[in-house]
């Protein structure tokens, strides 16, 4: 069975089986069915955050439950969202009912059961700030489990389910709570221009999609992952030592006095913009996205991720952590 269509990367790799499932009952099922056989398996949901490097022995559950839920109080929306659901779908269903709140991470790619597990975020707004809870699978013992925002322990690209429930839960639903009384979020760059008084949902989301459209490639056209390593935390001491070394070099600074960098900005200064790896290259828009260029295979995958980081390393002393999953034969693996 081939892969190709089910990862935005475009990587044609295989698995033994490939098993879609609609409902929580069928995907308990399917999972109780395949522990008993010691079958190795993994969750795939829009396929936008994993890369799969070698064809994985093993079975992959395409996780298609659909189905969202409204209901409000006073002061509030509540969206109870199934997995399975488009992000972007999502966020169109939400403005075209004028429930606002989520027009910043328009476009971004992938499922809603992916959207905690990374902690997606664009533009100002992380999943984090809209989360209510999120139901999962628990996998040893087979059990529905619901946590609270509150102990997801979410950070920048961060969660629970990266960390201690990696691997062992499978996120069925997520609620979503946003408040009726909506204040927009300009604070990142494309923004700032808006009128903080008079704009309205439908103009962030416009703005959102055309700066993602300029920068980013559509993975439809041009497969792709998204970013390919997060922006790497630094403190304030080594940031000192880089600016005087660069002083144009990009960062934000976080509350707790670390800085973000640009991983973009360190990608484009190494000279690597353009840059080719058989036919994986780095896109010359946003350097911190590789593209496939058509037939890529896993090996120059990891050929560009390990390069990239060597390079960043050597230039400026920063180690940079892969954003995407990575998979191999086995399961989930480092580069
Ligand atoms: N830059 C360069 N050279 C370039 C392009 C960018 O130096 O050729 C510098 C610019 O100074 C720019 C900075 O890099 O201001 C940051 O670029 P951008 O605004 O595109 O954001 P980013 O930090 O690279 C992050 C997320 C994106 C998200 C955008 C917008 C991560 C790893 N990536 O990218 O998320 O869409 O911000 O909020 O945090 C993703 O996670 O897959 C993703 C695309």
């Amino acid at each position: 069975f081939s892969l190709k269509r089910y990862n935005t990367f475009g990587l044609d790799v295989s698995c033994h089986a490939f098993i879609e499932v609609t409902s929580v009952p069928e995907l308990i099922e399917c999972c109780q069915l395949l522990q008993q056989q010691r079958e190795h398996f993994l969750i795939l949901g829009g396929g936008s955050n994993l890369l799969l490097l070698e064809d994985y022995l093993g079975s992959i559950i395409h996780l298609a439950i659909k189905g969202i839920e409204v209901t409000e109080d006073t002061e509030f929306y509540y969206l109870s969202v199934a997995a399975g659901e488009n992000w972007h779908g999502l966020v169109k269903f939400c403005l075209s009912r004028d429930i606002a709140g989520l027009e910043n991470m328009a476009l971004i790619p992938g499922t809603v059961g992916a959207a905690p597990i990374q902690n997606i975020g664009a533009y100002g707004l992380e999943f984090a700030a809209v989360c209510d809870w999120v139901e999962y699978l628990e996998l040893a013992e087979c059990n529905i489990k619901k946590l609270h925002a509150d102990a997801c322990e979410f950070g920048y690209r961060e969660s629970i389910f990266k960390q201690q429930l990696r691997n062992s839960a499978v996120i069925t639903r997520v609620g979503i709570k946003l408040p009726k009384s909506w204040r927009p979020i300009l604070s990142y760059g494309p923004l700032r221009h808006l009128p903080v008084d008079s704009v309205t949902p439908q103009q962030i989301y416009d703005t959102v999609c055309q700066v993602r459209q300029q920068k980013l490639p559509d993975p439809s056209l041009l497969g792709n992952v998204g970013s390919c390593f997060k922006n790497p935390v630094i403190d304030a001491n080594t940031y000192q030592r880089l600016v005087a070394l660069y002083p144009d070099i990009v960062a934000y600074e976080l509350p707790d006095g670390m800085l973000k960098i640009a991983a973009a900005w360190l990608i484009d200064k190494a000279g690597l913009k353009g840059q080719r790896f058989g036919e994986v290259m780095v896109h010359e828009e946003q350097p911190l996205v590789l593209v496939n260029l058509g037939r890529a295979s896993g090996a120059e995958v990891v050929q560009a991720l390990t390069t990239i980081r060597a390079r960043v390393q050597q230039l400026f002393g920063i180690l940079m952590e892969p954003e995407p999953r990575t998979y191999g034969a086995h399961g989930e693996r480092g580069i």
